[in-house]
């Protein structure tokens, strides 16, 4: 009899960890415990579940390389992550980082803010953490069968998923500064016969930038006193991208020798493209994905009145909200939060000048 109370027990709860339909391996004895939320992402925005991810004690730890491998998944990313499992059922996924440069953490958490005042994208409840002395950022782990770095699943999820979604997505990705964007930091679920987007590593939002709608941004690399640019007060200088071919250490040293520090050479990657750049206010801004063919821009002809409403909403207070866990962070300047305003009028301007009037027949 015992049992099958427990059974019931079970059974009731089952549903509410699952998050995903097709999501078979959630149906685990995880959705019994008894501080276990539904970790559906239509409940992403509840605050319940950041104080599991704050408050849950850590049970088992593995590098995140490892966890994709066991599960056959690829693994194409470079940080020094972990798969994380806590002691309320919860999945999680920690971003270990420097003590001294916290950046990337912060800007993860104000993605997840940024995306609950916004009403999108979706992106996993993220909170600043501290496990066994490292610190960084944990999210909440979303499983997925669904291979995005597999030839054309991107492409296709892109194709399935409500326009709005997609076009939402970009949207975010622009006026937040989500430059480091594609099928590598995207998860894609089926929820019921859904198909969803999941926005994951957000980090690249930390990057002071400069775009215009409809182009790639040229991001903030490296600052140097020794550039001597002496242009302070002056609009960025879009029309004076350089481009270097088939750039090296080499070649980078002999174009801009010790006006930029060792160890922006040191950890150079050129990812097999031409290198872009403007110099600007003693900076070195580069134009990640120029030359990149594939590369899917985050722009779209279409805004819904949901979307302008969310984004004519954003002001400065807003923002200081949704970075408040970032407010001791170096790259938050009052410059930094215009960039973002500015943005986003960009995107609004764009949309009256495109106004497209219904026939009136
Ligand atoms: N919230 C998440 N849910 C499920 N898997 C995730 C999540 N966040 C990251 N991952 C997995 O971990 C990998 C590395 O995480 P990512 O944030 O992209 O790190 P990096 O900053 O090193 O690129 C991702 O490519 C993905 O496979
Ligand atoms: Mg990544």
């Amino acid at each position: 009899m015992s049992c099958r109370i427990l059974l019931i027990i079970c059974v009731l709860c089952f549903p509410m960890n699952t998050g995903f339909a097709d999501e078979q391996s959630n149906k685990n004895i995880a959705s019994c415990f008894p501080q276990m939320v539904d970790t559906h992402l239509k409940n992403w925005k509840n605050s319940q579940i950041s104080t599991l991810l704050k408050k849950g004690k850590v049970i088992s730890m593995r590098p995140m390389r490892e966890h994709l491998q066991s599960t056959g998944k690829k693994a194409e990313f470079d940080g020094d992550v972990f798969f994380v499992e806590l002691d309320n059922g919860l999945k999680a996924v920690f971003k270990n980082l420097p003590k001294d440069d916290l950046g990337d953490a912060h800007a993860e958490v104000a993605a997840y803010q940024a995306s609950i005042s916004l009403g999108f994208p979706n992106v996993p409840p993220t909170v600043m953490t501290d496990i066994k002395g490292m610190k960084g950022s944990l999210q909440l782990f979303v499983e997925t069968r669904i291979e995005a770095l597999n030839p054309g699943i991107y492409e296709h999820a892109l194709n399935e998923v409500d326009e709005e979604d997609v076009a939402n997505l970009h949207l975010f990705y622009f006026v937040f500064g989500q430059w480091d964007s594609g099928p590598h930091n995207i998860l894609i679920v089926k929820d019921k016969e859904k198909t969803q987007l999941i926005a994951i590593d957000n980090s690249g939002v930390r990057n002071h930038q400069r775009v215009k709608y409809g182009e790639l941004p040229f991001v903030r690399v490296c600052y140097s006193d020794k550039l001597k640019t002496n242009d302070w007060g002056k609009p960025f200088p879009f029309e004076q991208a350089k481009t270097i071919e088939n750039p090296t250490t080499e070649t980078l040293q002999k174009t801009f020798g010790d006006t930029l520090p060792a160890s922006f050479y040191q950890s150079f990657k050129g990812y097999g493209l031409p290198f872009r750049y403007v110099i600007h206010q003693n900076s070195l801004w580069r134009q990640y994905h120029a030359g990149d063919g594939e590369f899917l821009m985050s722009f779209t002809h279409h805004l819904s009145d949901r979307t302008r409403k969310a984004l004519e909403g954003l002001n400065l207070s807003m923002l200081k909200k949704i970075f408040t866990s970032a407010k001791n962070a170096d790259f938050l300047t009052p410059a930094y939060l215009e960039a973002i305003l500015e943005r986003r009028d960009q995107v609004l301007r764009h949309f009256k000048e495109h106004r497209t009037y219904p026939s009136l027949l």
